[in-house]
């Protein structure tokens, strides 16, 4: 990486689509800016980094990642605050959270200061497609896949690291119902769930659609051995509230992905002097506490959702309902603080936010 020159060459896209996006009618992830951040690995290093017009990757047949998986990603997301201001929230827990991936996905791992100049130069290039519509930004997503032409097994020697950029407006339009899972799992102990691998997403996809047959948006993933511990809420963090404390699984267990989002909701909370407990999380005590109307709270925590209010959890042959959604004073405080933040209408006095131009 010696030598690597951060000012990346941009070749600039001739044909902006930015002039013909409906803004009242974004779906989520599937309008793309003008422009995507390159970077190939080969002999040993990373290459120079380009910015170029948004557009296919031509791929061989044989390229590893589509065979075998070498694959990761991450999600994180820019917002144009109330002084016209384009910033990024907490980017480093991304570029450190991609390292990690990386390293566990058997994958070169990119410098830390090198994946945060990439996204910098890239949402700077196309600040105009942030737009400061309320309740939107753009969702950046960088990843990497191995490039081998081989279909031997073995971890690839070329890889290549992109980064593209996608306007969008809310993930749920609606608060979420949520189905606690008991057969299918997630992911398990000595396996890659802490990492951001694409593969995780792929085995999730079949138990959620069975959920989804059954009424639910997604589930709510349990251990992979007992299945009698809470991990996660479909792709988020999974966060209660019960007799006024947070609680939430800890990450002690290298099943759980470690999300910003949830530890800032964390920060924010405990710098509240709200009670908080990291820890295992039982079902049986959830339950419990559905039943005896202890549960305040139950909301996905994820970049992309932000705060996923829960409506309904089902569980065996039962549906719970909670609390209504305005009752919820924490979550909602929380949203509305971290909604502030990003938009700089109050001062960021957690030092969260980036600015980009
Ligand atoms: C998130 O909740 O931020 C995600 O990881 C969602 C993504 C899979 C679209």
């Amino acid at each position: 990486m010696s030598g690597m020159n951060f000012q990346f060459p941009v070749t600039h896209n001739p044909n902006s689509q930015l002039d013909g996006i409906d803004w009242n009618n974004l779906p989520f992830g599937k309008i793309f800016t003008d422009h995507m951040f390159v970077m190939e690995y080969a002999d040993g290093a990373w290459q120079q980094g380009q910015i170029v017009p948004f557009g296919p990757i031509s791929m061989h047949p044989a390229t590893s990642a589509i065979h075998y998986g070498q694959s990761i990603f991450e999600g994180m997301k820019a917002y144009r605050n109330l002084q016209n201001e384009v910033v990024l929230f907490r980017p480093e827990l991304n570029a450190q959270r991609f390292s990690e991936s990386a390293a566990r996905m058997c994958m070169p791992t990119i410098a830390e200061d090198l994946f945060l100049e990439a996204v910098h130069q890239l949402v700077a290039l196309d600040a105009a497609w942030v737009t400061n519509k309320p309740g939107y930004s753009l969702y950046i997503r960088p990843f990497m896949f191995a490039t081998d032409e081989f279909v031997g097994i073995k971890p690839s020697d070329t890889y290549k690291f992109v980064i593209i950029n996608s306007p969008v407006g809310a993930y749920y339009a609606e608060p979420v119902r949520v189905k606690i899972e008991e057969f299918y799992t997630r992911a398990a102990v000595g396996g890659v769930g802490r990492a951001k691998a694409a593969g995780n997403y792929g085995a999730s996809l079949y138990p959620a659609k069975l959920a989804q047959q059954q009424g639910f948006h997604q589930l709510v993933w349990t251990d992979a051995k007992t299945h009698t511990f809470i991990e996660e809420s479909g792709t988020m963090n999974i966060m209660f509230v019960i007799n006024d404390t947070l609680i939430t699984p800890s990450e002690d267990s290298d099943t759980i992905l470690r999300g910003t989002t949830k530890r800032t909701v964390l920060e924010l909370a405990a710098s509240w002097g709200v009670p908080i407990e990291e820890r295992a999380v039982t079902v049986t005590e959830i339950i419990e506490a559905l039943k005896s109307g202890t549960l305040q709270d139950a909301f996905g925590a994820g970049t992309a959702a932000t705060i996923a209010h829960i409506s309904t959890i089902g569980f065996r042959n039962e549906l719970f309902e909670l609390p209504a959604i305005e009752s919820r004073t924490l979550s909602l405080r929380i949203k509305t603080e971290l909604d502030n933040i990003k938009s700089g209408a109050t001062s960021d006095t957690h030092q969260w936010v980036r600015k980009i131009c």
